[in-house]
């Protein structure tokens, strides 16, 4: 990045403007700001394709995490959310910025082994051969272990079930920068019979688990007291939060308020957002469904909050390379690793949780939902250019947010 993310009024630009800003700030080419995913592509992606589906993509600004300056890009079509992030990320840059650590890219494939007649024993012959099944694993795919990844480890467990007891063994495979379901299963369909052989059972499903422990994405970042509203601010937003942990149905909503952030760039990167979903909202209920973030008062009285959860995704592979907007939302964020990235997806998920916990315990978060909200009644209601914003701001300030009021509106101010 040739500038740093702090790109002040980048919302009252034209959108012209802005992609002009973020060329420049990124050092991106005209060409690169042209990726556009073409029926073709999509034709290759999914099966019986007819249309291309668009989302508006936006970027959030003022990230800094571990010192490094990010520009967000975010695929999401709820107003309030970039801007929430945008604010919240400027108010944690006072405070030094994010800061973030996430394990190595290892995910987990499971095997399931069926009718064993001596299960406890079959896990261990399973360990005993775990090198040759680990060498097996790794022939698959010779150019991750090339490049540094490759499976690393066997773990075995065995279940009860309704079907009876169940062998598992669990395939750790460093997918280095790809998300990984793709290695993993593969692994996972090679090493199957082997394993079917030595427990004398049978093999049935080989698949990658979604909640990927392995693989935690953490970061944490300090939210000046003054800047948030003031020590009161705090008080109600560690009081919004304790409530998130001792009821689900608002954790739920908690949750899901970290994951507007997330998913929106987990989409714009093309990865898959169902998968970190699904990790997130099962590693959120283990041992009773709690927040992914938590807050404490610092010494001064200044909010520190923090974000933990498993995050798989990748730079390389799948949508994040067929996807030319992927690539551009790539480039703009500048990450150099799939580790890299879920540092960012962290530290946004934590952004946009405590931008919505100071605007809940706040003025709400209708006003500003409602602002965008009546711009697009307006445009309905058949305004143009400058009138836009004067039968929007009317309708905000009335509280009448409704296109037959944006209409009204439109007329008198014609008339006049
Ligand atoms: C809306 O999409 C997200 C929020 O409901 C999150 C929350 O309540 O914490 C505002």
């Amino acid at each position: 990045m040739k500038g740093n993310s702090e790109i002040s009024g980048f919302y009252k630009l034209s959108v012209e403007e802005r992609r002009k800003k973020i060329m420049d700030v990124v050092g991106l080419s005209d060409e690169e700001f042209k990726a556009a995913l073409r029926i073709g592509e999509a034709d290759r992606m999914i099966e019986n394709v007819i249309a291309l589906f668009q989302f508006p993509m936006g970027v959030a600004t003022n990230f800094q995490i571990n010192g490094k300056d990010y520009l967000i890009p975010m695929v999401i079509e709820e107003p309030s959310v970039v801007a929430a992030a945008s604010n919240a990320a400027r108010i944690a840059r006072i405070g030094g910025g994010f800061r973030s650590v996430c394990d190595e890219p290892i995910m987990m494939g499971q095997i399931q082994i069926n009718d064993i007649r001596v299960p406890f024993a079959a896990k261990i012959r399973v360990l005993e051969r775990k090198e040759d099944i680990l060498s097996r694993a790794n022939e698959c795919d010779p150019v991750l272990v090339k490049l540094g990844g490759g499976a690393l480890d066997l773990e075995t467990r065995v279940i009860d079930t309704k079907s009876g007891p169940m062998l598992v063994v669990h395939l750790l495979v460093n997918v280095r920068d790809a998300m990984g379901a793709n290695a993993v299963n593969t692994m996972c369909e090679a090493i199957a019979p082997m394993i079917g052989e030595l427990t004398e059972g049978k093999p049935l499903l080989r698949i990658i688990s979604n909640l990927a422990t392995h693989r935690m994405a953490r970061a944490w970042a300090t939210f000046d007291k003054g800047l948030l509203g003031g020590e009161d601010v705090v008080n109600k937003i560690i009081k919004a939060y304790h409530f998130a942990d001792g009821d689900p149905f608002r954790c739920a909503t908690h949750n899901k308020g970290i994951m507007n952030g997330i998913d929106a760039l987990v989409i714009a990167t093309g990865n898959d957002f169902r998968a970190v979903e699904a990790g997130a909202h099962i590693y959120a209920s283990l041992g009773g469904y709690h927040p992914l973030t938590h807050y404490e008062k610092n010494e001064n009285g200044d909010l520190v909050g923090s974000i933990e959860l498993p995050v798989a995704c990748g730079t390389i592979g799948g949508a994040t390379s067929s996807n030319p907007l992927a690539k551009l939302s790539l480039k703009i964020l500048g990450v150099e690793s799939a580790q890299e990235l879920a540092c960012v997806i962290a530290s946004l998920g934590l952004a946009q949780n405590l931008a919505a916990l100071r605007a809940l315990s706040s003025e709400g978060i209708q006003r500003g939902h409602m602002a965008l909200h009546a711009r697009n009644i307006t445009v309905m209601a058949g305004a143009v250019g400058e009138e836009i914003d004067i039968v929007a701001r009317k309708m905000a300030e009335e509280g009448k947010v409704r296109v037959d009021r944006a209409r009204d509106i439109l007329e008198e101010i014609r008339r006049s």
